[in-house]
């Protein structure tokens, strides 16, 4: 059994709301994180068949961290919160949904979501019927539509600012990237990287949606989901699931830098980030990364359009560029320097 105080404390959590139904089986997560940079706390709901209870309050946890982190990051007065639904994809049915939209609803907008790995937006929109504090929704529900186009769109910004760090240009023409996920985020990833003319390397654990990938661009290379982190390449970008560097895969790693979406890419952030630079790999944080979602919702909260969700994406080079600057000047690692970004956002 979780030491939940403990855990609370570790992981600088203010609170956690749970909500189990008997009826449609649901088992849902709140965390709201931090209210330090505002009372709203905004963030994704996952839903994923957890191994155990732990794992699912670990994720919660975890991952409503990273989103006080992210929103601290891009200077937003909003909290950071994340949602977690501990269902198989079996059980996900309106009934269940509904469920968790008057659990989210019960909060009175204290949190606000919008739908991250395990849901999509028809997910979304059965959530909104019951719970309107939901974004990146259809435009007729007075949203701004899917989040995945505007995190992708910051991701390649970051990785503009890492090619000119380290390869002294920003073009990515020509650059061999190496792409885990293919879903909301990484399916717009390849589009606008074919557009850079990259050489792409893919791979998803749903065999079907790199069918159809390769149907529409012949000249991607296609790898098993075994392979794509070892591939030779100058840049590798996790956008599926967290925990995927660790102790075990860093050592077989063969790229010149690491930039995706996936949230909380470090299994043991502090070691496997030290891992990370006895590599020689340059390590772009996460948080810092994908805080392209979190940018549009909160241009859509404040009823703007998804051009200005696109323009404010510009904070995320700025960003990098700033720890960048200070990895050369410091030789500190990367995540040092964006968690002191963030302690001095967040006081
Ligand atoms: P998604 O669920 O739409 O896509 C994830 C894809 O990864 C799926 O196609 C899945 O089949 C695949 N996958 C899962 N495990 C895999 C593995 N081991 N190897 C290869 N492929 C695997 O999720 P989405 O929305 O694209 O998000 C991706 C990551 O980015 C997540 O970690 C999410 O938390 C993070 N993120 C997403 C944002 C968004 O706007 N959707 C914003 C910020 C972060």
């Amino acid at each position: 059994m979780s030491q939940i105080f403990e855990l609370m404390k570790k992981y600088d959590c203010e609170e956690l709301h749970f909500r189990y139904d008997p009826k449609t089986k649901l088992r849902a997560i709140i965390a709201i994180n931090s209210t330090k940079r505002g009372s709203m706390c905004s963030g994704g709901v996952r839903m994923r068949n957890y191994k155990n209870e732990d794992e699912a309050l670990w994720d919660a946890l975890n991952l409503s961290l990273a989103m006080t982190q992210k929103c601290a990051a891009i200077k937003a007065n909003v909290g950071g919160g994340k949602a977690i639904i501990w269902n198989t994809p079996k059980e996900k049915n309106a009934d269940l949904l509904t469920c968790f939209a008057k659990f989210m609803c019960s909060l009175g907008g204290r949190f606000r979501t919008a739908v991250d790995v395990g849901l999509n937006h028809e997910d979304g929109e059965t959530i909104i019927k019951t719970c309107p504090y939901v974004e990146g929704q259809p435009e007729k529900y007075g949203g701004l539509g899917t989040e995945g186009d505007t995190t992708a769109i910051g991701v390649i910004k970051a990785m503009k600012s890492g090619c000119k760090y380290l390869f002294g240009n920003k073009s990515l023409k020509g650059k061999i990237i190496a792409l885990q996920g293919l879903g909301n985020v990484g399916s717009f990833m390849v589009e606008f990287l074919i557009k850079e003319k990259a050489i792409l390397i893919i791979a998803d654990t749903d065999g079907k949606i790199v069918k159809d990938i390769k149907m529409k661009h012949p000249s991607v290379k296609t790898v098993s989901p075994n392979e794509i982190l070892f591939q030779k390449c100058d840049i590798l970008s996790p956008c599926a699931i967290g925990g995927i560097l660790n102790s075990k895969t860093i050592p077989k790693l063969r790229c010149g830098m690491i930039c995706g979406a996936a949230n909380n890419q470090l299994y043991k952030p502090k070691s496997d980030i030290r891992l990370i630079e006895k590599r020689g790999i340059l390590f772009l944080p996460d948080f810092i990364v994908n805080a392209g979602g979190i940018i549009q919702a909160i241009v859509e909260i404040n009823k703007g359009t998804k051009r200005q969700a696109i323009r404010n994406t510009k904070i995320i080079e700025k960003n990098i560029a700033y720890i960048l600057g200070e990895h050369k000047k410091t030789r500190k690692n990367t995540l040092e320097i964006a968690h002191e970004l963030i302690d001095t956002r967040l006081k």
